[in-house]
């Protein structure tokens, strides 16, 4: 009897809400296709689409809102892609400053950025350097992300500390290992929504995301709006999260 009702008291206090949201933001060209658009404005409105996830972020008082913009893969895509991807990054920075002062945003960027235009990289630090003592949301851009690329600079992180004697092999823990990655900074993932249909993960945070929820929607990105965010979040909430434990 005492073992039921703690159960039951265990149970309740798993729903909780997320604090951590990630979000794979899938299916822009294919709207565009759809529409009989040009690929790029299925970028353009999958932009207008992630500001839209931002304000309802801060609406819910989300602490983190990590969104995957630009993989490791996406190299492939056409240059004209590519470099609209591109602009569409500096065009945020350019922009969307003063609003990340207004909602005291704080913009972080995660990846290996020495592959974008000098000129991009100077606006990211600058951005971050910014927007370092904002304490409200924090907006986690994934560009030039690979959750593989993260394990890889983790792993060598690792060895480099253990060639100079800081850190002892035996030492080496899963805290050591998290500690390293991209993410060191931030609260677990809880939450991990992908939109668009497929039902992967794209080798976007692979560490990561052991025990995150996952939340699939057909929905293409660019018609992701608050009451597919909020669905998501109610998913969330209705489920019991166990931890690998009973
Ligand atoms: C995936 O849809 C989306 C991307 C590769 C880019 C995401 C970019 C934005 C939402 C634009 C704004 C972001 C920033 C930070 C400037 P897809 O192109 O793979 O579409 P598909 O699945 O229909 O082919």
């Amino acid at each position: 009897m005492r073992y039921k009702s703690f159960l039951t008291k265990h149970k309740q206090t798993q729903k909780c809400y997320p604090r951590h949201i990630a979000i794979i933001m899938d299916g822009n060209r294919r709207w565009a296709e759809k529409k009989g658009k040009m690929r790029i404005i299925g970028h353009q409105e999958g932009f207008k689409a992630l500001k839209k996830a931002v304000r309802f972020s801060i609406l819910k008082n989300l602490e983190i809102l990590t969104v995957y913009a630009f993989s490791s893969e996406n190299w492939n895509r056409p240059i004209f892609e590519i470099q609209y991807l591109m602009k569409l990054f500096s065009f945020m920075l350019e922009n969307e400053m003063n609003n990340f002062k207004k909602y005291n945003i704080k913009f972080k960027v995660m990846g290996d950025i020495t592959l974008f235009n000098k000129e991009l990289q100077n606006n990211i630090h600058q951005a971050e350097k910014l927007t370092l003592n904002n304490n409200g949301l924090i907006l986690n851009i994934a560009a030039n992300y690979g959750g593989r690329w993260d394990i890889i600079q983790s792993v060598k992180k690792i060895i480099n500390k253990v060639q100079k004697g800081i850190l002892n092999v035996n030492d080496v823990t899963e805290d050591t290992f998290s500690k390293c990655l991209s993410t060191h900074q931030l609260l677990p993932v809880d939450l991990v929504i992908r939109t668009g249909g497929e039902k992967r993960i794209s080798n976007f945070l692979l560490w990561q995301i052991a025990y995150s929820e996952l939340y699939f929607t057909d929905i293409l990105w660019p018609d992701f709006n608050q009451y597919v965010f909020q669905d998501a979040i109610d998913f969330f909430i209705s489920r019991e999260r166990r931890f690998g434990g009973f």
